[in-house]
């Protein structure tokens, strides 16, 4: 039996599990760390749990794998309005002057719940957004919610929950916002819905902030009860990304048992009637082995930055367009972006990357359309870009075209199947071709 194993084992299966998964099970977690991994084995076809550790011990885990491991060691404890305070926080102090600020440049908003569970979380920024804005349908709402495991995110992407979800929430949340189902369950509204876009990504290993996975110019992220499942190390990587991904003034949320200042020194910190967060702004809490931040965010955390820093604020007049459009679309300053973007092509119509980063703006304003247009002009121009194909794999699927969705899924994989697994992708942020192939693959089936 697993639960025999010797520590040795566990011990080592602990490292690995906190080296890709960022999860730290510490000496006393590990019954539970024999119980996940025994369970895990029999999902992934292992007769014996101890044949289960060897493999793992001994090979590279695919995301598939990651997944399926995640699914069996992560703890889904979530509910809606958790911890009601940062919600009336939100809804009270943070998102009212941001929304007079962006009402009158842009009217878009952009939050993150990143470790997502089974939506609640997400679900209730959309709600909280939509209770605030004086009219929502006038605004680009774009929610992301992120998690490792899958079989989460099929729940959260179904949007139909038991009352068990409805903890500790207030009254009128059923009664406005979902509709109540013959099985008793109640499905969210459609219309919230559509505001949140559910996918898996690994805070351990993933790379962000990057515009293809959408984490760039985030005005909030909640990244609660995440972080105390992490090691510390992993906390603080976690902390520095989520710094980046945040527009200058944007804010990050945690549980308060995770508020631990000295985690944040990159932001300062704010006490909201006793709800504490973190915001990003040039002038951070003093801390030795902090330097100032500059505006914008530093290079990703990633082998390959494509372009250098630059602050749109004070570039020269003549920096180069497509530069500047990236600039401003890290600081979630989407026209500016799309103004460079078409300096850019203007200037080089023969140029695919600038048709590129006009389709990913596109896309980041809901503009889908657009972006399929701009997309068939990056093939035009370059049949092989990656990118675009895989782009428009899920841009398709999102439209509901099934058939040109394959099409460009099967395209994308047959030139990822033709490059080295750690070769980088192009304009990609620093993705490999293994971690975009998964990724495809992925998109290519069904949630399970
Ligand atoms: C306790 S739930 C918190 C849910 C929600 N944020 C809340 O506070 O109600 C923790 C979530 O973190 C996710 N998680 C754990 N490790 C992760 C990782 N490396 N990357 C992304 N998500 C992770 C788990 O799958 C789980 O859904």
């Amino acid at each position: 039996m697993i639960t025999t194993l010797d520590t040795t084992m566990l011990g080592e299966v602990s490292d690995l599990i906190a080296e890709r998964m960022g999860l730290h099970f510490p000496e006393e977690r590990w019954p539970d760390l024999a119980r996940g991994l025994k369970a895990a084995g029999e999902d992934l076809g292992f007769e014996y749990p101890d044949a289960c550790i060897s493999w793992l011990r001994s090979g590279e885990l695919t995301t598939r794998q990651i997944e399926t491991l995640a699914s069996h060691l992560t703890v889904g404890e979530t509910c809606f309005f958790r911890d009601l305070a940062s919600f009336e926080a939100l809804e009270r102090e943070i998102l009212p002057p941001l929304i007079a600020r962006r009402s009158e440049a842009g009217r878009t908003l952009r939050l993150w719940s990143a470790g997502c569970c089974t939506g609640e979380e997400a679900y209730s920024l959309a709600i909280a957004c939509t209770r605030v804005l004086p009219d929502p349908g006038a605004w680009n709402v774009s929610i992301l919610a992120t998690d490792i495991n899958p079989k989460f995110l099929a729940k959260a992407d179904a949007g139909i929950y038991s009352d068990w979800s409805f903890r500790g929430a207030p009254g009128w949340l059923r009664e406005r916002f979902f509709f109540p189902r013959q099985d008793k369950n109640l499905a969210i509204d459609p219309t919230l819905k559509n505001l949140v876009h559910f996918g898996y990504l690994n805070l351990a290993e993933d790379a962000y902030p990057s515009l293809h996975n959408h984490t760039n110019a985030m005005d909030v992220i909640f990244c609660r009860n995440v972080l105390m499942y992490f090691t510390p190390g992993h906390q603080r990587r976690v902390a520095e990304a989520l710094h980046r991904c945040l527009v200058e003034g944007g804010c990050l949320l945690v549980n308060p048992a995770e508020a631990s200042a000295s985690l944040f020194p990159m932001f300062a910190m704010e006490d909201i009637g006793g709800v504490i967060l973190y915001r990003k702004t040039s002038q951070p809490n003093r801390h030795e082995s902090w330097p100032a931040i500059v505006l914008p965010a530093p290079a990703p955390p990633v082998p390959v930055a494509p372009t250098p820093p630059i602050t749109p604020t004070t570039a020269p007049p003549r920096e180069d367009p497509l530069v500047l459009g990236r600039a401003y679309a890290n600081q979630g300053r989407l026209d500016e972006a799309l103004a460079s973007c078409r300096d850019a092509i203007e200037a080089d119509r023969t140029n695919p990357v600038a048709q590129f980063l006009y389709a990913t703006i596109c896309q980041e304003l809901g503009r889908l359309e657009e972006a399929v247009g701009a997309l068939g002009k990056v093939l035009y121009l370059d049949q092989d870009f990656i990118l675009a194909h895989h782009a428009l794999g899920g841009l398709y699927k999102r439209l509901d075209r099934q058939k040109e969705s394959r099409r460009h899924i099967a395209v994308a994989l047959k030139l990822l199947s033709a490059r080295g697994r750690d070769e980088i992708v192009s304009e990609s942020d620093g993705m490999t071709c293994g971690r975009l192939m998964e990724s495809v693959r992925a998109m290519a089936e069904p949630m399970p």
